[in-house]
């Protein structure tokens, strides 16, 4: 069955921070620091979710897809991220999964979408390597819970705009400028996931993907400068977390570090473990320079010529299949199957007066999205699925509730959610599917 889905995050969408015996994350202490957001906003209420998910189910059914993506708060399980298991956080996605399951929805979870518990950012983060296997046990413990009704399981989302972000440029919680001192946050990441195969596995997971965030990498020229620099940058983002899941090895990294002194014995087996799927966010290609001097080996030198979301990302549909027809030229036979576990743009969406929303440029963008996916898939790409991100225009992480990325409109004052166009559109495509291909 092809997976059509829409996708969520639980600190996106959930809020009810305080409540139930949930434990803070980094990003609820990132959000209330002064500066960090956008107009210091944060996500303690957010969509409401957590009080709002049957009526947020019910929109899903009404739009016929057969899969949700969201993801588990690691602190809402286990407040402390390691010990006491909080059991109304649990029951929290138990009640969700069963309502999903009995709407004809598909559950896809994904343990870590970028909230770790607060408790574990104070022991270090992902720079400390025991909170590896602290991901591994609380894997377990949902998976314990849930994998008799569960079939596919995402680890982690986006491991490297999570290091990059977060722990490179400070942009993102939990905050660090460490530049290339991030790369151990991506090590670790990797290796939380690789341990949290297996334990996922041992507790009765039928299927385990992860889901990397992956961009076509363009040289601004054809000079050799820059055709080096767009070589660092896929290196960077793409290789640094295909390669070691999908090849045993890291690509090579003496341009960012002069040793991998992180890495132990032993790692690069675990992370390597088979997957059933490999997940991929796609948004945009990336266009790159050779480095002007701020100590990184490349330069953003930014896509132009193509028109731009509201966030100002380029949309460039073909870019989803130059990516997936990459993916299988690189690593041939090691690819597993795909699921596009997030695709999907920002746009203004003002309500006209009579209420309605009419985002016909995020019709237009997925379309032709679904279609360039469409055209790889007849190049021999073996494609199992494609979640639009998002289903409710929720917390945009910096940039607040300005990015709406949703289906589903939210008026943030009065929690109202309205479909907008692109919801009936994707309603009516999805009538014209045969789910079984
Ligand atoms: C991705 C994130 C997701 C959302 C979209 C717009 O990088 O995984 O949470 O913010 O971008």
């Amino acid at each position: 069955m092809f997976l059509w889905g829409t996708a969520t995050a639980a600190y996106q969408i959930e809020g009810a921070t305080g409540e139930d015996g949930r434990g803070a994350s980094v990003w609820d202490t990132f959000s209330h620091e002064p500066g960090r957001t956008k107009g210091g906003q944060t996500g303690d209420v957010a969509c409401d979710h957590y009080h709002r998910w049957p009526e947020d189910v019910a929109l899903m059914a009404g739009l016929g897809v057969n899969a949700y993506r969201f993801s588990i708060a690691w602190p809402r399980v286990l407040p402390q991220g390691s010990g006491q298991v909080n059991a109304p956080g649990l029951d929290f996605y138990d009640r969700l999964v069963d309502a999903l399951l009995a709407a004809g929805i598909q559950p896809v979870p994904t343990l870590f979408h970028w909230d770790l518990p607060q408790a574990l950012e104070e022991r270090g983060g992902w720079l400390d390597r025991d909170v590896c296997a602290l991901f591994a046990d609380y894997a377990a413990v949902v998976a314990g819970r849930l994998a008799d009704r569960v079939p596919l399981w995402i680890t982690l989302n986006e491991p490297f705009v999570h290091m990059a972000y977060g722990y490179a440029m400070g942009l993102h919680a939990p905050g660090r400028t460490l530049m290339t001192g991030a790369l151990p946050a991506a090590h670790h990441q990797l290796l939380a996931h690789g341990l949290a195969v297996q334990a996922l596995r041992s507790a009765g997971a039928r299927q385990v993907a992860l889901t990397n965030n992956c961009t076509p990498v363009w040289p601004a020229s054809r000079e050799e400068p820059d055709v080096r620099a767009a070589d660092a940058y896929d290196v960077l983002h793409n290789r640094l977390f295909n390669d070691p899941v999908l090849r045993g090895e890291y690509p090579d990294l003496s341009a960012y570090t002069p040793a991998l002194d992180f890495v132990r014995d032993g790692d690069l087996k675990t992370i390597a473990a088979p997957l059933d799927a490999l997940g991929v966010n796609y948004y945009n290609p990336t266009r790159i320079a050779a480095p002007t001097g701020d100590g990184l080996p490349f330069d953003d030198a930014g896509v132009t010529g193509f028109p731009t979301t509201a966030f100002g990302w380029p949309v460039v549909p073909d870019g989803l299949r130059e990516l997936l027809t990459g993916l299988k030229a690189r690593y041939g036979a090691a690819l597993p199957p795909i699921l596009i576990t997030e695709n999907g743009c920002s746009q203004e969406d003002v309500p006209a007066a009579d209420g309605t929303i009419d985002d016909a440029a995020r019709v237009d963008f997925l379309d032709r999205h679904i279609a360039a996916m469409r055209r790889a898939m007849a190049e021999g790409v073996d494609v199992r699925g494609y979640f639009v991100w998002s289903l409710l225009d929720n917390f945009e992480w910096a940039e607040g509730y300005d990015q709406r990325f949703g289906l589903v409109h939210v008026d943030f004052e009065t929690q109202r959610r309205t479909p907008k166009r692109s919801y009936h559109w994707f309603a009516e495509f999805l009538k014209g599917q045969n789910t079984d291909t």
